[in-house]
């Protein structure tokens, strides 16, 4: 649904980083792409959002040509989350929120569909007591939570959200990863994050897409591809797959090498 075709790209002129990738993203599903710091994960996910433009290959969703598309009817199809996230000194979180209304074209006007679509960003990502604070004074969880509500205002088909759960406790990453799924159960949004935790990969992904030095290595279900030799090929960590049943199952690391 979501696909790069013959992605080329440099952040050094001359230098390619990425070199002729090819990814198909299944429509209806939670793809999450793991790989160590620097493997280019957030590169990846920053020009299947266009916010990075390859210079050579293309970006389709379904059979349109991102390229051929304005910047507002791109943030109709696809919201983003990124991995770094600033807003301006004096915005509270409520109008952050809003914001995710603007690629449809009556945002400005406090109507009622507008307004339920915020306050349901809101109430799903546990805004509701610091609706009224500064972004800028929350706490990087809390403010992770204000960025990803932002993009669920956007009530876009295909949600990218960039270690959307790194700065967050273990309660509110277990919230964000079931409203994930709950999104993708529900509502069929095709979700595609990077996460660093294998585990909650294995339990939240249909696809995982494996990344090493601006390369896809593997790609597949978790249960095909998550093994003791490719975390030690791409991570250099030994440990043990435990099987719970035939369905589940956790990586248990042992030794950095
Ligand atoms: N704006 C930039 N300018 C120059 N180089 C960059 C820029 N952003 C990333 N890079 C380089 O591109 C490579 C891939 O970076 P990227 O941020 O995609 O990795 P990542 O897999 O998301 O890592 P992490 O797990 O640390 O977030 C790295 O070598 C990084 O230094
Ligand atoms: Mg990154």
């Amino acid at each position: 649904m979501l696909r790069g075709e013959n992605i080329s790209f440099y952040y050094v002129k001359d230098k390619a980083f990425i070199e002729n990738l090819n990814i198909n993203i299944p429509k209806g599903k939670i793809t999450t792409i793991l790989g160590p710091n620097g493997s280019g994960k957030s590169t990846l996910l920053s020009i299947l959002s266009t916010y990075n433009k390859p210079y050579k290959g293309e970006v389709y969703i379904e059979d349109k040509n991102l390229n051929n598309l304005k910047s507002k009817e791109i943030a109709r199809l696809i919201a983003t989350v990124h991995q770094h996230n600033e807003s301006p000194a004096d915005l509270d979180v409520e109008t952050l929120v809003s914001y995710g209304r603007v690629p449809h074209k009556k945002h400005c006007e406090k109507d009622d569909e507008n307004e339920s679509i915020i306050n349901w960003a809101i109430s799903s990502t546990n805004l509701d007591d610091i609706r009224e604070k500064k972004v800028m004074s929350l706490s990087g969880g809390q403010r992770q939570r204000a960025f990803i509500a932002m993009a669920l205002a956007q009530k876009t088909d295909v949600l990218l959200l960039d270690e959307p759960t790194t700065y967050l406790d273990i309660y509110h990453q277990i919230g964000i990863l079931e409203l994930v799924k709950k999104l993708n159960e529900e509502h069929g949004i095709t979700i595609i994050m990077v996460l660093h935790d294998i585990n909650q990969a294995i339990k939240y992904s249909h696809n995982i897409v494996v990344m090493k030095d601006g390369k896809i290595i593997q790609e597949g279900q978790p249960g095909d591809i998550i093994n003791e030799k490719t975390i030690k090929t791409v991570y250099n960590v030994e440990g043990v797959i435990c099987n719970i049943n035939e369905e589940e199952m956790y990586f248990v690391p042992t030794k950095a090498c």
